[in-house]
């Protein structure tokens, strides 16, 4: 039986990989809006994933004969105002959830719970991952500038993204 301590913040970390679902996908229908095709199928591509997120940790509790709590989802910001501005917002909210990551690996070791220590290790990599490939993209845009061409040529990057299924057995 999972300490409930841990149960609690596994669930509440199940909240956030669902909110950033829903927050990227209100940046996806902020893109497909403005005609970038591309950035909406990156950030499309990105909800899925963080459902995955959520769902590997769903399972993780069920496995440890915990209970899962949902909790309501909070809407998402719609302050989207131009690619660069709102790939700026994807990095500082996945700096808050390497954050959040971060306190689920501290209580686990405070708690002694180290099947979720272990566990929480494959979510430090991811966001090491996730915040160096948001970081590339905001490079790419203020290097290169986003004049109309620009951007068509990093829309038709971002375009080539594939989904690659997660869950708790093959993550
Ligand atoms: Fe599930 Fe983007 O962190």
């Amino acid at each position: 039986m999972i300490n409930k301590k841990v149960e609690d913040i596994l669930n509440a970390q199940i909240n956030k990989e669902f909110y950033s679902a829903y927050l990227y996908l209100a940046m996806s229908a902020y893109f497909d809006e403005i005609g970038l095709k591309g950035f909406s199928h990156w950030t499309k591509v990105q909800a899925k994933e963080e459902v995955d997120h959520g769902m590997i940790l769903f399972d993780y509790i069920i496995e440890r004969d915990g209970n899962v709590d949902l909790r309501q989802i909070e809407s998402p910001s719609k302050n989207f105002e131009n690619p660069t501005q709102t790939f700026e917002l994807i990095l500082e909210h996945e700096k808050s959830v390497t954050d959040s990551i971060k306190c689920v690996a501290e209580l686990s070791e405070d708690e002694c719970d180290m099947a979720t220590r272990h566990f929480i290790n494959w979510y430090i990599t991811e966001q090491v991952e996730e915040e160096a490939t948001v970081l590339d993209v905001i490079k790419m845009l203020k290097m290169f500038g986003t004049d109309t061409p620009i951007l068509y040529h990093i829309d038709k990057e971002l375009a080539k993204r594939e989904y690659k299924e997660h869950s708790y057995k093959n993550k």
